[in-house]
């Protein structure tokens, strides 16, 4: 069933619900005011009637004006238990049947029922003037049933037009909340089937407007990510193909016999720099899918930061040394971190081996505190990142001009984000790049 229909079914359910309660206890509410009414009615004309009971004087059609208000009015002596004084057009059935049933002793007594009728009483006391005298007046209860009919009618065609009109503004107001889901659901069906341009905003507000906001968010980080996919496929393969066809091309020459003694040599040895180039990039590749995938390769330990920053100077002290580059470092502040030491230190050792690579002559390795984060900062006094690179700088076969493979920041990245840290470049006061890694 649609949403809308739902909605609108809910609604109008709770409302009928809602208006049967209120009819009903309306209903008996009703009742219950008109008896009282009645009986407030029956003592004042009793009391009027009362005062020319007993003198001559009877008005003129007494009797037709009390058939026509189909009153009943009679005294009561109550020692004798006997009617005193009845008018003569009175239904006298009526009158025995009431002496002899109703309980005088009861004082509440909305109704009395004479067979399948019903009646209101009223019982005045004429006293002092005539001692245990009463006098009754009892009423049918048709005419209070007709009025609560009547009324009750009216207030069932109110009942009637407020439900049709609630459901007419509810229809609306829930095709004005349906209506962004239901273009929702054909955005949707657009991402499912990868048309990511071909996505529109919907207008909406509330959580449907935050579901929207969620729904463009996913769709432009899938597009990005599947590009991101493409084009690491293409340079992957660019990259695998480049030593394949040189590899191919000297393994050919030497074969047949094109390329000989020293040349052959030389051929021989790129094509084991190649073997080597093409084994560290599907190694590294390796890597960054078991990175990607949730697979169990990430074992977690406890280790000092200045431990690390140890370890990895010290792998690089010779090519620092080497390349006449100065490799200093200071720890301002210490902690555990609990990461995996083994790619840390990997994450690590590929920007310093960048940033020695890149420096005019020294390189700064710093790590200190900053509001509960331990931060590592790895300085260099080279030319600086690339203006041009500075987007898309961690991402994978990402590279400049006097760059390898381009997969060494695309690693530390996956490395510390997996370490639930951050990685981030920016220009250092030493004037080259910096590279600020936050755990
Ligand atoms: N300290 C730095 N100074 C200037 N440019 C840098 C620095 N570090 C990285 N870069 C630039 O960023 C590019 C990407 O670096 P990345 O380490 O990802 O790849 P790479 O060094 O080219 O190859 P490899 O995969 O072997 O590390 C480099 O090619 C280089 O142009
Ligand atoms: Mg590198």
């Amino acid at each position: 069933m649609r949403l809308q229909t739902q909605l609108t079914l809910a609604f109008t359910t709770l409302l009928v619900i809602t208006m049967t309660i209120v009819s009903i206890t309306i209903h008996s509410l009703l009742l219950n005011v008109l008896i009282q009414n009645e009986k407030d009615q029956l003592q004042e004309k009793g009391k009027i009637l009362s005062q020319f009971l007993f003198s001559e004087v009877v008005p003129n059609n007494f009797s037709h004006w009390l058939s026509e208000e189909e009153l009943y009015l009679f005294v009561y002596n109550r020692s004798v238990d006997r009617v005193a004084l009845h008018s003569r057009s009175l239904d006298l059935e009526l009158i025995y049947d009431w002496v002899e049933r109703y309980d005088l002793t009861e004082q509440e007594q909305p109704l009395w029922f004479d067979g399948d009728k019903q009646y209101v009483v009223s019982i005045i006391s004429i006293y002092p003037e005539l001692l245990d005298q009463e006098l009754v007046l009892i009423t049918p209860l048709d005419d209070i049933q007709e009025i609560q009919q009547i009324f009750f009618n009216r207030l069932m065609i109110i009942f009637l037009i407020g439900i049709l009109v609630i459901i007419i503004l509810t229809h609306y107001l829930t095709h004005h909340l349906v209506t962004p889901l239901t273009q929702l659901k054909y955005q949707l069906k657009k991402i499912e089937k990868r048309q990511f341009n071909d996505v529109k905003r919907v207008k909406a507000s509330g959580e449907i407007k935050e579901v929207e906001k969620s729904v463009v968010d996913m769709a432009t980080e899938l597009q990005r990510y599947m590009k991101s996919q493409q084009q690491f496929f293409q340079n992957a393969s660019h990259e695998l193909k480049t030593p394949l066809m040189t590899i191919q091309g000297y393994a050919e020459g030497i074969k047949d016999g094109i390329f000989q003694d020293e040349e052959s040599d030389r051929g021989l040895e790129v094509i084991v720099a190649e073997i080597g180039r093409l084994k560290k990039i599907i190694n590294e590749m390796i890597l960054l899918a078991k990175l990607d995938s949730n697979e169990n390769v990430y074992h977690e330990e406890n280790i000092y930061m200045s431990q690390l920053v140890q370890s990895a100077v010290d792998r690089t002290i010779p090519i620092a040394t080497e390349q006449q580059i100065a490799l200093n470092h200071r720890i301002l502040n210490d902690a555990v971190i609990h990461v995996d030491q083994e790619k840390m230190l990997q994450a690590v050792l590929n920007i310093l081996i960048n940033a020695i690579r890149h420096a005019k002559s020294q390189v700064y390795i710093e790590v200190s505190k900053q509001n509960d984060h331990l931060l590592l900062i790895i300085d260099d006094d080279g030319e600086g990142i690339d203006s041009a690179l500075m987007p898309q700088l961690f991402e994978r076969f990402i590279r400049g001009k006097d760059g390898e493979t381009g997969l060494g920041l695309a690693i530390s990245r996956a490395i510390v984000e997996r370490s639930h840290g951050t990685i981030r470049a920016e220009h250092s006061p030493m004037g080259g790049a910096r590279f600020v890694i936050t755990l």
